[in-house]
């Protein structure tokens, strides 16, 4: 096969998150793939960016108190040092929020224009009329209209699967403000996706540029028919304005995709490489040049449909192939804050565990379907142990020894040319076994299955010649040298053909031990090394006490009172994860007494008595919601309030009654004390308080958290 030329995307991490172990499937399986195009002599260019615009991002960066590009400034250096962690290298890593991408944007909005894809009409939509602002989807929530699970979102139901219009949710609140959602006309920008459906119906068919099952799902979407594609948000938006419209914003999904060309085009300026030769509709057929994304299935309504009609509406080359790839779960659940396996990159690694044990263990996953992959912890640490560190490096840590104690680092040449082993033939001929049949069609899984086959052939001829015995006799020289040489001859063509898993060892290995001064390529398989140099340790085995601690690390804890060195840790950690809580609030452990106020010397006694931190962190302060709220009968002061405190339902007599009208707290959020001892009342049982300031004069203000916030989150 000639040259490939490659433009080749991972999909744009959102700027407002910190990388997860989910998110690395993606990024790991590309550059595995790139790194083995690469060895074969083929141009890559592998380009991504932070996906930096929209709604959420705007309400995180308020809640930061920071500006939104401070806010993606700062997540692109923490996605850029997770990347390079696992050893994931892009030729770029850009930001949607940048010139090119702007600029990229405008000239496909004029030209899908231009050939009459834009429509504008008015919509009616949720508007929030706290803050102003019209609701995404997401950020309404309410009960389902199908089985009327409370706090669903505005899209779908996550207890019974239902999917729906936001305006089907019954009782409808902000997520954001708590408000009643009020519906508002605006005027919205639609790309017509229909008018693309033949041309979608034919690209779809084109050889290879679906996997069979991604396919079949856009032939459920063609049958159900493709609708406009709302383009356009109002502000307050984070994003580009649209040209000529005041007001009106991309959304966020138009200016994503676009984003693989903008960084792209910003890594072309720099190397002098030809865009157009790559994007262009006719400069890339004549060039033959590719364009191929990774994503996951989630995001594939966006890849095979929209992006590729407005890429060719706008003049553009469309996509060679997307690979779709499915979810990762963690010991067969979806990863869980409180169980401690939604686990970030960083923490992986500020554990000290080897980026190269999970690109591995996924690699033994990963196939070419859209199968979710699952990472059992304890079979994570079996597998990496005995496959890694028992089969593969216990090779040369054995045969190197010999070679270099007994024939100064040299290799009998002849004796590993003679290793007629057809796993070693026939990934020295054509590079079938891993190459043609493995990575390219990114069955990794079964690439993986033959080189340990090789690995275990090969140890089981080294232990069955005893090297150990004949080394005793010198006269058995001869024999040592063989089965050292074949020994090692068969761990380097492994290293060579795991490579693109393990770039980080095999460059050691390609270095250190077979003194080259570069990394392995693919055609070093039709050669064999004349000596090795002393063997350095390669690699350790994962300690099973280790992954307990990163799991452990990575636990959300709803203890009311964390012991002080959990604490500096979830500080650390909750810096870079936006925090949901998950599961029951704990109403155990009622506040114990407080301990005596510190010493009076020069302090005013009119002062409020000083507590520590830890004496406040006994206090257990929680985003509460109003889920409802009444009047009690017999009362003057006192409202009865149901509040949803993250999945916990409490109920609180509080003595508002003069300030708020019951009708008017509904779907309110406001702080509880969560950890209150529950208290007998003359109505019923009180389990905390709400707070709420008050002076001297009338008036009982209850307190509101800003934006975003979510009943169960810790006040702190
Ligand atoms: O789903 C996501 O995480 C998006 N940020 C992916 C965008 S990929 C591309 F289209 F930009
Ligand atoms: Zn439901």
């Amino acid at each position: 096969m000639g040259k490939r030329r490659i433009f080749l995307t991972s999909a744009l991490p959102y700027a407002n998150g910190a990388i997860h172990l989910g998110h690395l499937v993606e990024y790991i399986q590309t550059d595995i793939w790139v790194r083995f195009q690469r060895m074969q002599g083929h141009e890559v260019h592998y380009c991504c960016a932070d996906d930096t615009h929209g709604t959420p991002i705007m309400l995180r960066a308020e809640q930061d108190g920071v500006t939104p590009e401070a806010l993606i400034a700062r997540v692109h250096e923490e996605h850029k040092r997770d990347f390079a962690g696992f050893h994931v290298e892009f030729d770029n890593y850009y930001s949607t929020h940048s010139p090119e991408n702007r600029e990229l944007a405008y000239e496909f909005y004029r030209k899908l224009d231009g050939a009459g894809m834009i429509e504008r009409r008015p919509i009616e939509q949720y508007f929030d009329p706290v803050r102003n602002l019209f609701l995404p989807d997401r950020f309404i929530k309410g009960e389902c209209p199908k089985c009327g699970a409370r706090d669903q979102y505005g899209d779908a139901c996550e207890a019974c699967g239902a999917t729906y219009a936001p305006t089907d949710l019954k009782n409808p609140y902000s997520a954001i403000s708590g408000a009643k959602p009020v519906k508002k006309q605006s005027e919205h920008f639609f790309f017509k996706l229909g008018n693309s459906t033949d041309f979608l119906k034919r690209w779809t068919r084109g050889v290879g540029t679906l996997q069979p099952e991604a396919a079949n799902k856009l032939d459920e979407w063609f049958k159900a028919g493709l609708a406009d594609w709302d383009i356009s948000r109002d502000a307050p938006y984070f994003g580009f304005e649209i040209p000529g419209a005041p007001g009106k914003y991309f959304y966020v999904w138009l200016d994503a995709p676009i984003g693989y060309f903008a960084s792209f085009r910003n890594l072309c300026a720099r190397n002098n490489i030809d865009f157009a030769e790559f994007t262009d509709a006719v400069k890339s057929r004549d060039a033959g040049t590719e364009m191929i994304h990774f994503i996951g299935k989630d995001i594939l309504y966006f890849h095979a449909l929209f992006w590729p009609a407005m890429l060719e509406r706008a003049g553009f080359r469309t996509p060679t192939h997307i690979h779709a790839h499915g979810f990762l779960t963690v010991n067969g659940e979806k990863m869980s804050k409180s169980r401690g396996t939604f686990i970030t990159a960083e923490s992986y690694l500020k554990q000290g565990l080897n980026p190269e044990w999970l690109r591995y263990y996924y690699a033994t996953k990963l196939g070419p379907t859209m199968e979710d992959i699952d990472l059992r912890l304890d079979d994570f640490v079996a597998r990496v142990n005995s496959d890694l560190v028992g089969k593969y490096v216990n090779i040369a840590s054995r045969a190197a020894r010999f070679l270099t104690d007994h024939f100064q680092g040299a290799i009998d040449v002849a004796a590993a040319r003679q290793s007629s082993d057809p796993l070693i033939e026939g990934a020295r001929t054509e590079g079938v076994l891993v190459g043609s049949e493995s990575y390219d069609p990114r069955a990794f899984g079964k690439g993986i299955r033959h080189v340990m086959e090789l690995a275990d052939r090969i140890n089981k001829a080294f232990d069955g010649a005893r090297p150990w015995e004949l080394a005793k006799d010198p006269a058995r020289a001869k024999e040592l040298h063989e089965i050292c040489s074949r020994a090692i001859h068969g761990f380097y063509v492994m290293s060579i053909l795991l490579a693109p898993i393990l770039p980080n060892l095999a460059a050691r290995v390609a270095r250190d031990l077979f003194g080259m001064k570069r990394d392995f390529v693919w055609d070093d398989l039709n050669t064999i090394p004349k000596r090795i140099g002393p063997y350095k340790h390669l690699m350790t085995r994962v300690d099973a006490k280790q992954i307990a601690a990163l799991v452990e690390a990575n636990k959300e804890s709803l203890q009311p009172v964390p012991p002080p060195h959990s604490q500096q840790r979830h500080a650390e950690h909750q810096a870079h994860v936006t925090k949901k809580t998950e599961g029951p609030v704990s109403t155990q452990a009622p506040p114990s007494p407080l301990p005596p106020a510190p010493g009076g010397e020069g302090k005013s006694s009119s002062a409020s008595t000083l507590l520590t931190i830890d004496d406040f962190n006994k206090v257990d302060l929680r985003i509460a919601r109003i889920v409802n709220a009444e009047q009690v009968e017999g009362a003057d002061k006192l409202l009865k309030l149901t509040l949803d405190v993250g999945g916990v339902t409490k109920t609180v007599f509080a003595g508002i009654k003069t300030a708020y009208d019951p009708g008017k707290l509904n779907g309110r959020l406001t702080v509880v004390v969560a950890n209150l001892a529950p208290r007998k009342m003359k109505f019923g049982v009180s389990e905390g308080m709400v707070l709420a300031a008050s002076g001297d004069g009338p008036g009982l203000f209850l307190l509101s958290p800003d934006s975003g916030a979510e009943p169960g989150m810790r006040v702190k």
